[in-house]
């Protein structure tokens, strides 16, 4: 680890910031996945048990600058204190007098949580008052949010400038395994990139062309690619403003010899429900007809992937074929899961999988623990790959003579 991380302190009766990744997959008001929260415990449980006074600060969803009620973390402290076994306090804002008092508050070896972070504007424009007003609550700053290290806002970023920073266990796991899997990676490597999330994911792909020999592309990112290669895509989701951008990715990746997959047939349903009547299967070269939506690849793309799972020494997944979470739409990507699972059981392929949905995925499908690495981080991840500096991790305090090893950008 070039970083410091919590072996470099002491932090008995300190006030330490911890800056935590609580943004969880939440469905009607409900959790659906534990796995950020279960893996921030060991950082907090390490520290109290040597004597600190951990303040939690997070973000949530994607509130823009505003309060927004659904988005509050207040009923993450809940979920914090029953995966910690301890209590965990609560404070209504993330910076002045009301976080500035909770964190007074604090006696050696308690729990405080804060409010969403992206509540104030200053967060997301990594604003010098932000991180001032978030450094004035403690003496020193433990960062374990790997998975937000992608984004230079306030709390990941302008904080860690103006505290001794220490990278967090999570960080410091998620750093050693990556690169431990990645750094140097045995070719050829399939990417498999799928979700809902696309014009944040578009411009990795055309970074990952250049890093990988196979890039898959499932989900509503698919559509448009489909779309931008003048197929009816009908209903389905897509970003139309996005379809240049595809076809330079597309022309990229010709030209570097990666070669990208897109779904050669398509899940259609007229609308977006568990079992929808009229749900069927249609070529992708037919295209979307124009009241249909596309859910799910079908099993002709499944049988593509899974052949170039089998030629593959290393396979980099990030976001889910289809609509997993709504069945049966959960097909694809059930079933390149078990075969993923099987070759990576069989010691022929390398898997390494990341992102809040695309773990809820692995769970669902019951393989999380059979492949060889997941990461709680998704877009951070990808980046990493790319070979980005990641401003999180930039910020934190380096060991003397200490290099990072990141895949060359
Ligand atoms: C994530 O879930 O990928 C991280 O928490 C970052 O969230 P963001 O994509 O809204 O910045
Ligand atoms: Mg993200």
């Amino acid at each position: 680890m070039p970083h410091k991380t919590i072996d470099a302190l002491d932090p008995k009766g300190k006030r330490v910031l911890l800056r935590a990744d609580l943004n969880v997959p939440v469905r009607d008001g409900q959790i659906t996945d534990r796995t950020r929260i279960e893996r921030l415990c060991p950082t907090i449980r390490e520290l109290a048990d040597k004597g600190a006074r951990v303040i939690v600060v997070s973000h949530f969803d994607r509130p823009k600058g505003k309060r927004v009620p659904e988005m509050s973390l207040q009923p993450m402290a809940e979920a914090l204190s029953a995966a910690l076994h301890r209590p965990v306090a609560w404070a209504d804002d993330c910076i002045g007098p009301e976080a500035e008092a909770a964190a007074a508050a604090l006696e050696d070896g308690e729990v405080l949580l804060l409010e969403n972070t992206r509540f104030h504007p200053g967060e997301e424009q990594n604003d010098p008052a932000m991180a001032a007003g978030l450094a004035k609550l403690a003496e020193v700053f433990v960062n374990d949010a790997f998975s937000a290290a992608h984004r230079a806002h306030a709390s990941t970023e302008g904080v860690a400038r103006r505290l001794p920073s220490y990278a967090g266990r999570l960080m410091q796991a998620e750093l050693e395994a990556l690169d431990a899997a990645l750094g140097n990676p045995a070719r050829p490597v399939v990417a498999i990139v799928g979700g809902a999330k696309v014009s944040t994911k578009l411009e990795l792909l055309g970074n990952l062309t250049r890093k990988v020999q196979v890039l898959v592309i499932g989900g509503a990112m698919a559509n448009t690619f489909l779309a931008a290669q003048g197929r009816p895509v009908g209903k389905s989701l897509q970003e139309a403003e996005m379809h240049g951008t595809a076809r330079r990715i597309l022309e990229e990746a010709k030209a570097v010899g990666c070669e990208v997959v897109l779904p050669s047939d398509l899940v259609v349903a007229p609308e977006f429900a568990p079992n929808p009547p009229g749900m069927r299967t249609v070529s992708a070269a037919g295209g979307v007809p124009a009241d249909m939506m596309a859910l799910d690849v079908g099993p002709d793309t499944v049988a593509g992937i899974e052949a170039r799972l089998r030629r593959a020494s290393t396979l980099v997944w990030n976001g889910p074929l289809g609509a997993f979470e709504t069945p049966p739409f959960d097909a694809a990507t059930v079933a390149v899961a078990q075969t993923v699972a099987a070759l990576t059981q069989s010691g022929a392929l390398k898997s390494i999988a990341g992102g809040g949905d695309t773990v809820a995925a692995l769970r669902h499908a019951g393989v999380l623990e059979r492949m060889s690495y997941v990461s709680t981080a998704g877009g951070a991840f990808l980046e990493w790959l790319e070979g980005k500096t990641l401003p999180g991790v930039a910020a934190l305090e380096q060991v003397a003579g200490g290099r990072e090893r990141r895949p060359e950008a």
